[in-house]
C-alpha cells in the first residue's frame, strides 16, 4: 500500500508539478519552490500527507558515522536550501540528513543572475549562485532552531567563505570560516567546511595543500563536540586529490564530502555564454572515482587528531576512519548503491530532487535495501566499499579496527 501511495506521488510529480517546474524560468520556479515549501511545512496536514506518502524505515539502512546515528543513510548535499527554508518538508520527505547552507561568515548576495540554467538532456543544472545566504549571524539562532525541531534527520551546516567584496586575504578568509565555525559547532548535528565552491571570485584558494593545512590548524583550535567534514573539489588530478586527502589526515576532522560541482564542460553541448558550473549526471563519473580514490588512500589510515570533546572527555570517532560522503549525479537506487560500494558511508544528492521530485528519497531507501538483500549484507555499512578490489569492505573488515556503530563512542 505504502509502495503504491509513493508511485502515486512520484507520478504526479513527474507527471504535473515537473511540467509546470519546468516551463517556469529556473531562478523563478527555484525561488517559488523554496516558498511553497516553507509555507508547507506551517501545514501539519500537509506535511502528514508527505510522510504517509514516502514513509519508509528499515533497521537494514539505520547506520552510525562519525560517532553520529541515521536512520538512513539518505541526505542532501548542501546549496538547494541555503537559509534553512525547508527543514519540515526535508524531514517528512525521510531524509537521514540534510545540509543546510553553504552558510558564510557576513551575508551574501551572490552572483548577478542568472543563478540557473537547466541541462535536461544532462539531467544537470548550470549553477551560478555565489554562496548567496542571510549570513551566520542571522541564520545561526535558526538552524540551531531547525536542528532542536527535527526529530529523525540529521542536521548538518556547511560553511564557506564570504563571496564579497571585502574579502581579503587567507588570514581574512580563515578568520571569516573560524567565525561560521565557532558560530554553528553548539547547533548541529555537523559541520561541512566547504573549501570547493567553484563560483565565487576568490576563487578556491583553500583548495592547496598549503592553505588548507593554515586553514584546518586554526580548525583545530577550536574545541568542539560534534564532527566535521570537509566539501572537495571535483576538478583535481589523482595526485592532487591525495595530497589534499594527506592534509586532512594530519587535522582534526571526521569525513570527506566528494565532491562539489564541475568546472570541465568538455563533451558537453553548454552554451557558452552560460555562467557557471554542472551539477548532476555530469558530475557523477569523477566524483565515484575520487570516492573509490578516497577509500583506497584513507581505509587502512587514522586521522592523527580526530578528537571531540564529549562530557568533558576526549572521543575519537570511528577510532580515526575518515567518513566519506559521496554525491553528484546520484538519481537512482543504483547511483547511490555505487556509491557506497564505492566506500561511501552516506550519499547524498541535489539535482535529483528537482529532476525526480520528493518520492526519489523513499524510492532510493527502497532500492537500496534490494540491492543490499541481493547481495547477502544485513546491513549498510556493510556494502560500504564492498566493491572496492583488494580492500576489506565493512566498518569491522577495516585493517584499522574502525569501530563499529555499537563501540564508536558518541551518539546523538
Ligand atoms: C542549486 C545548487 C546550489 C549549490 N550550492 C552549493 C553550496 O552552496 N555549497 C556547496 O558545498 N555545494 C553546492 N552545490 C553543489 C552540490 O552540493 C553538489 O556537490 C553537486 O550539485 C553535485 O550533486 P548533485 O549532482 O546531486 O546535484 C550546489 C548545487 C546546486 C545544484
Amino acid at each position: 500500500m505504502n509502495l503504491f501511495l509513493t508511485k502515486l506521488f512520484d507520478w504526479s510529480y513527474l507527471f504535473v508539478v515537473k511540467k509546470i517546474v519546468f516551463n517556469t524560468p529556473p531562478d523563478k520556479a527555484h525561488d517559488q519552490t523554496l516558498k511553497f515549501a516553507k509555507w508547507s511545512g506551517k501545514i501539519g496536514f500537509l506535511q502528514w500527507l508527505l510522510r504517509v506518502f514516502t514513509k519508509y524505515e528499515k533497521p537494514e539502512l539505520e547506520t552510525n558515522v562519525m560517532g553520529i546515528d541515521f536512520k538512513n543513510p539518505i541526505g542532501l548535499g548542501a546549496g538547494l536550501d541555503k537559509n534553512a527554508a525547508m527543514g519540515e518538508c526535508l524531514e517528512n520527505c525521510g531524509f537521514g540528513h540534510a545540509t543546510f547552507g553553504s552558510i558564510t561568515g557576513r551575508q551574501s548576495i551572490g552572483n548577478p543572475k542568472p543563478w540557473f540554467h537547466r541541462l535536461p538532456k544532462y539531467q544537470s543544472m548550470m549553477v551560478w549562485v555565489g554562496l548567496a545566504n542571510k549570513g551566520v549571524d542571522e541564520l545561526g539562532p535558526h538552524i540551531a532552531n531547525c536542528n532542536d525541531k527535527s526529530k529523525t534527520m540529521n542536521v548538518c551546516a556547511s560553511i564557506a567563505r564570504t563571496n564579497d567584496k571585502l574579502a581579503a586575504d587567507e588570514t581574512e578568509g580563515i578568520a571569516d570560516y573560524v567565525k561560521s565555525f565557532v558560530s554553528l559547532k553548539d547547533s548541529v548535528k555537523f559541520i561541512e567546511v566547504n573549501i570547493s565552491c567553484p563560483n565565487t571570485f576568490k576563487g578556491e584558494p583553500f583548495t592547496t595543500p598549503k592553505s588548507l593545512d593554515k586553514l584546518l590548524s586554526e580548525l583545530d583550535k577550536v574545541e568542539r563536540s560534534i564532527p566535521i567534514t570537509l566539501k572537495m573539489p571535483q576538478d583535481k588530478t589523482d595526485a592532487e586529490f591525495k595530497e589534499l586527502l594527506d592534509v586532512i589526515l594530519k587535522h582534526n576532522v571526521q569525513g570527506v564530502t566528494i565532491a562539489n560541482l564541475r568546472k570541465d564542460r568538455e563533451g558537453l553541448e553548454v552554451p557558452t555564454d552560460w555562467n557557471g558550473n554542472l551539477s548532476g549526471t555530469p558530475t557523477h563519473k569523477r566524483a565515484l572515482e575520487l570516492v573509490t580514490l578516497a577509500y583506497e588512500h584513507t581505509h587502512n589510515k587514522v586521522v592523527s587528531e580526530s578528537s571531540l570533546m564529549i562530557d568533558g572527555k576526549n572521543v575519537t570517532p570511528d577510532n580515526g576512519k575518515l567518513a566519506i560522503i559521496g554525491l553528484g549525479g546520484v538519481m537512482n537506487s543504483d547511483d547511490a548503491y555505487e556509491f557506497v560500494k564505492a566506500g561511501a558511508d552516506l550519499v547524498e544528492f541535489v539535482s535529483a530532487l528537482m529532476y525526480k521530485g520528493p518520492a526519489v528519497v523513499s524510492l532510493i531507501k527502497r532500492g537500496l535495501v534490494k540491492s543490499l538483500k541481493a547481495d547477502g549484507f544485513a546491513n549498510i555499512k556493510d556494502a560500504v566499499g564492498s566493491g572496492v578490489s583488494g580492500v576489506s569492505s565493512g566498518a569491522s573488515g577495516s585493517e584499522d579496527g574502525a569501530a563499529s556503530s555499537e563501540d564508536s563512542g558518541v551518539s546523538n
